[in-house]
């Protein structure tokens, strides 16, 4: 079939095939580029490998380490005229990609938070690869039923305290309007928010692949954060999400007494903020973005995800001395660049004159806009979108 984009909101809900196919060879391309990561990881599980830092890490591992992957997350192939989900036509190109490098790739489709996924990934792990030496936990979901009780959880996106009025941009029609968002009315809203997505399930995985003996000695794990500049802390830092964030990072001591007898060690990475279908849904950040990559291309620093992943793995994860750099909190920061005190200098200047009118001129509005599109397969070079393209591609391991 013919497939064009079809967005609500911050939703795209078709995908192209093709174009994931070029965007993940271009990822492979990139990292190609940066050589081989010295003392990289060899056998990788990645929780969350379908989109965005996930897929990415997944990638870096592949092609940088030439590591066995294996992908976990939860994705829709094509069925009855539907298009399968982005998710999956990168989970398919990927693993065309590595197959034909000659190197182990496997996936799991399915809910990551579930027991019966952990089990179905364990026992893939025994079979296949014995061990694990690196656990990356890249998921972002706006819900999660807990394995345990069956309670299930919906997160929210919310200031905690005062409402929270800033400017925010629809990125489709270009119109920068000032939006009010109240806090949360109970404390429930933020303990459900940490419920999914704070450090419980990372750590449920990591007791799980420990107790199956399916961890190599020495494993590191890593699961990502985000910190941000002021102008977002109500609604992210500061907001529910960044409670949750708090509680990830907590984590972080408890997942290191847990693999001390294996000689493990567990990371959390602050990310740089970049436009994927996680963060395209927080109001006021796709703005900040959209400054941000402004600012930091004109200086030559802009990364997008696979940039920021080879970085991780290459010079902070498995450096050659084996050292790991933190900050005061023991977290590992690759959103350095990001909040380098010049670009958030300029990025704080451009908030305050950002408006409908001034948006093209003063932000990459059009480049958050592709790269949107880009997350789907749309908009890459190289692809013949007017081509009639197979929407029933397969992840191969999956059929
Ligand atoms: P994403 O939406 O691109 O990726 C989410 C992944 O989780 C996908 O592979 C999806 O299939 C998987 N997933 C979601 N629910 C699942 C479930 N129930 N079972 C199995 N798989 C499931 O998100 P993104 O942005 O890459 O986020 C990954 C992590 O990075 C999150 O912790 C996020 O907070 C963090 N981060 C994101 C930043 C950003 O600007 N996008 C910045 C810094 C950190
Ligand atoms: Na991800």
């Amino acid at each position: 079939m013919i497939i064009q984009p079809r967005t609500r909101g911050f939703i795209c809900l078709t995908a192209h095939p093709d174009g994931a196919l070029q965007a993940v060879k271009n990822q492979i391309e990139y990292v190609k580029s940066k050589g081989k990561i010295k003392n990289g990881p060899k056998k990788v599980l990645v929780i969350g490998a379908s989109t965005g830092f996930g897929l990415s890490s997944r990638i870096a591992a592949a092609f940088g380490s030439d590591a066995a992957t294996i992908g976990v997350f939860f994705e829709k192939p094509a069925s009855e005229g539907k298009m399968g989900t982005a998710g999956w036509y990168n989970s398919a190109a990927f693993e065309k990609e590595a197959h034909a490098a000659g190197l182990y790739a496997k996936s799991i489709n399915g809910d990551a938070f579930s027991d019966d996924i952990k089990k179905q990934t364990i026992d893939l792990i025994k079979k296949d690869l014995g061990q694990v030496d690196l656990v990356v936990y890249s998921l972002a979901s706006p819900r999660r039923t807990h394995p345990k009780t069956g309670v299930a959880y919906a997160s929210v996106l919310k200031p905690i305290g005062q409402p929270f009025t800033n400017k925010t941009v629809d990125f489709h029609t270009g119109v920068v309007s000032d939006i009010t968002i109240n806090p949360v009315e109970n404390d429930e809203d933020i303990a459900n928010t940490i419920a999914v997505m704070g450090g419980e399930d990372w750590k449920f995985w990591i007791e799980d692949l420990k107790a199956a003996g399916v961890l190599a000695a020495g494993v590191k794990t890593v699961a990502y954060s985000y910190i941000g500049p002021e102008l977002t802390f109500p609604i992210y830092r500061n907001g529910t999400i960044g409670q949750a964030k708090n509680d990830l990072e907590a984590t972080v001591p408890v997942l290191n007494e847990l693999l001390k007898d294996l000689h493990g060690v567990s990371y959390v990475s602050v990310n740089k903020a970049l436009v994927t279908q996680s963060s395209s849904a927080i109001p006021v950040v796709p703005l900040y973005i959209s400054l941000l990559y402004k600012v930091m291309k004109a200086k030559g620093t802009h990364e997008g995800t696979i940039e920021q992943m080879q970085r991780l793995f290459a010079d902070r994860l498995y450096t050659e001395n084996g050292e790991v750099a933190l900050d005061s909190e023991g977290r590992i920061r690759i959103d350095d660049w990001e909040m380098a005190e010049d670009v958030q200098a300029e990025v704080a200047k451009y908030w305050d004159k950002v408006t409908t009118e001034t948006l093209a001129e003063i932000s990459d509005i059009d480049g958050y806009r592709k790269e949107f599109f880009n997350l789907f397969g749309f908009e890459l070079e190289g692809v013949d979108y007017e081509k009639d393209t197979d929407e029933n591609v397969k992840v191969p391991s999956i059929g």
